[in-house]
């Protein structure tokens, strides 16, 4: 078969990204961070749209050069329709229809969390990675989700649970909010875990029914805690920091590591990936290499670059969505929320 160039466009929150790539293989994976939300706490929708819009034109021509392609070289321009923030996906949106306008070539809609799951399948330079055989379970942990999910086929997913409040990734950083750490805070309360012992301090877990996930409690117990003892001592999160971020980790962890073991148990199904920005956690990463070596799973653990929003996970939905003609028109437009109605995290 001809080969086949697809550009993905990922800008549903605060990342800007384009990226290209060749059949499976990725040529070019350009990230723009927006630095403007670290002050607030959050993302700040109406700023983060107008990043995107001035960030958009540069990272796509960035990609293609890269990619050491030309515009006319494209097949398809796959973009992430949602779910996401409507300012923000309104500019990889608009901007995919009139590129593809100009080039004659097709759009492809593609849903950010499928993106996520599906950047398992970009197969590295030398062809030899392993991908994952269907049916395999993936724990999409982000900012705005939480889910375990089924994937049958490539475009036929099932999601079996889900948080019923806050995602993984806003736990991670409403907790680091507490501790005064800056925004997002994920990466951070990993960094301090590493120093930190994960049994200093104990929080309770919820129970939950089923496959779903809570935690909102956890929230609120870090904070009642932090509370009290900030009272005796107002040094106490300095003197602790590395315990209090190595307790909370694990905690996090081990809420989403009891389910991912019951989804197995139910399912019979021990493939197991984690895709999203939480999948970047060393704890969890540790955390499902463990299940490898214990439980015998055959666990799929994603590349740093393909965690955090990226354009390649868009462009590979892209490329399997064109081998199958799955085209979108030129009347599309953005969709905030997911199956799922989670939202993304706002400045709160
Ligand atoms: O997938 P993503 O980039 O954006 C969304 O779709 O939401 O995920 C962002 C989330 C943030 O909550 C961030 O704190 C979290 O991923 N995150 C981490 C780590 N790196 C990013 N959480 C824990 N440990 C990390 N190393
Ligand atoms: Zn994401």
């Amino acid at each position: 078969m001809k080969d086949t160039y697809i550009l993905g466009i990922e800008s549903s929150c605060d990342d800007t990204s384009a990226a290209v790539l060749l059949n499976n293989q990725m040529l070019s994976n350009v990230i723009a961070n927006q630095a403007v939300h670290t002050e607030f706490g959050g993302v700040v929708p109406e700023l983060a749209s107008r990043a995107h819009q001035q960030n958009i034109i540069p990272v796509i021509a960035s990609a293609l050069k890269k990619a050491g392609i030309e515009k006319k070289d494209l097949s398809a321009v796959a973009f992430t329709r949602g779910p996401g923030l409507l300012g923000s996906l309104l500019v990889g949106t608009s901007f995919a229809k009139a590129f593809s306008m100009g080039l004659n070539i097709p759009i492809i809609e593609i849903d950010h969390m499928q993106g996520h799951i599906l950047s398992h399948f970009i197969q590295n330079k030398d062809g030899n990675k392993v991908l994952p055989e269907f049916p395999f379970l993936c724990l999409t942990v982000s900012g705005g989700h939480t889910q375990i999910v089924i994937i049958r086929d490539y475009f036929d997913m099932e999601v079996i649970g889900q948080t019923i409040d806050d995602a993984a990734g806003e736990a991670f950083d409403k907790a680091a909010k507490i501790m005064s750490l800056p925004y997002p805070g994920g990466p951070f309360i990993d960094k301090y875990a590493k120093e930190g012992d994960p049994a200093a301090f104990a929080f309770p877990k919820p129970s939950i029914r089923d496959l779903d996930f809570s935690f909102s409690g956890l929230k609120t117990s870090f904070l009642y805690f932090l509370r009290d003892q900030l009272k005796e001592d107002p040094y106490f999160i300095d003197k602790h920091r590395s315990d209090l971020c190595a307790s909370i980790q694990y905690t996090i962890i081990s809420i989403l590591m009891d389910k991912v073991s019951k989804a197995v148990k139910q399912t019979g199904i021990n493939q197991v990936a984690v895709a999203g920005g939480v999948s970047a956690n060393s704890g969890l990463r540790n955390a499902m290499l463990k299940m490898q070596e214990t439980k015998g799973w055959k666990v799929f653990i994603p590349e740093f670059q393909f965690t955090t929003d990226n354009a390649a996970m868009i462009a590979i939905a892209g490329y399997y969505k064109f081998l199958r003609g799955e085209f979108t028109g030129q009347s599309a437009v953005p969709y905030s929320r997911g199956a799922s109605k989670q939202k993304k995290n706002k400045a709160k």
